[in-house]
């Protein structure tokens, strides 16, 4: 898709990959919507990046509120063309511990949070897409971008419920893609190693280094506008369709 003109909603977008994604995106003429939890920065950071760029607090879990904040953000935007989805995170607990089994409620909220959240804004977002107006036969109505992990392939120790989910995402992916295809809606999604982001801001410089010491190149913590650029190449590059790309440097993570 062009880039100039895009008209982009963050899910996620007041930090980290997402933020990352609107900056270069923008850098390239596209403009933004930010949704984020309320108590997130996103009010301040929608001004200073400016060109009109608008914030809509959310919360993923809540489903209505979701479908509100994505129907204001199009609104503002005047519709929609490229969407990213970073809201998740996990809890660490393993199947079964000395405490006893793994409490059913925080794996069902892990879920909620990681697949049904990013399932329900890809639903919404790919509506909003469906009603961009196109000239050319099969030409292209919009891209969504989901973030997994490669956790979603190998789970360490303790991250059950997350694997799960984030499989969950990796999984429903091409079957997006193809229930999309015949309104020129692409989805991708983008599996990263460990970043430097909000979400890992109390790993250790000893923490990351023997986190990362299998990577293959580079053994380092990688860092969000590397997301960014392959959140770009996916925009622009329409052959990217129904995949999960691993962003890791080669990395495969250890059991633990
Ligand atoms: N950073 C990493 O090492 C890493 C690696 C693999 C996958 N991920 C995935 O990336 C995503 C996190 O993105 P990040 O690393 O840029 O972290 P981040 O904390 O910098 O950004 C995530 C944003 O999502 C928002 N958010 C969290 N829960 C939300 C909710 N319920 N509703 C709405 N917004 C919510 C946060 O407020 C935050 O602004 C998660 O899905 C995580 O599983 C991160």
């Amino acid at each position: 898709m062009e880039l100039q003109g895009l008209r982009l909603l963050a899910v996620g977008g007041a930090s980290g990959f997402a933020l990352a994604s609107i900056k270069e995106l923008m850098k390239h003429g596209a403009k933004a919507a930010i949704l984020d939890l309320p108590t997130s920065a996103g009010a301040a950071i929608a001004e200073e990046l400016g060109n009109g760029t608008t914030f809509h607090p959310m919360n993923v879990m809540d489903d209505k509120e979701t479908e509100d904040a994505i129907a204001a953000g199009v609104e503002a935007l005047g519709g929609l063309d490229a969407a990213i989805n970073t809201a998740g995170g996990g809890h660490a607990r393993r199947t079964l511990n000395k405490e006893g089994p793994y409490p059913i409620e925080d794996f069902r909220r892990v879920i909620e949070l990681n697949l049904i959240g990013t399932f329900n804004c890809a639903r919404l977002q790919a509506y909003h897409m469906s009603q961009n107006e196109i000239d050319e036969p099969g030409g292209e109505r919009g891209v969504i971008i989901n973030t997994a992990s490669i956790a979603a392939f190998e789970g360490q120790i303790g991250q059950v419920s997350y694997t799960a989910a984030k499989a969950g995402i990796a999984g429903m992916t091409l079957t997006m893609a193809r229930d999309l295809g015949s309104m020129g809606i692409r989805v991708n999604t983008i599996a990263p190693s460990l970043f430097e982001t909000g979400l890992t801001a109390r790993v250790t410089e000893e923490g990351a280094l023997n986190m990362t010491k299998d990577a293959a190149y580079p053994k380092r913590m990688g860092v969000p506008h590397e997301y960014a650029l392959l959140a770009r190449a996916i925009v622009e590059n329409p052959m990217l369709n129904g995949d999960t790309i691993r962003l890791d440097g080669g990395q495969r993570f250890a059991p633990r």
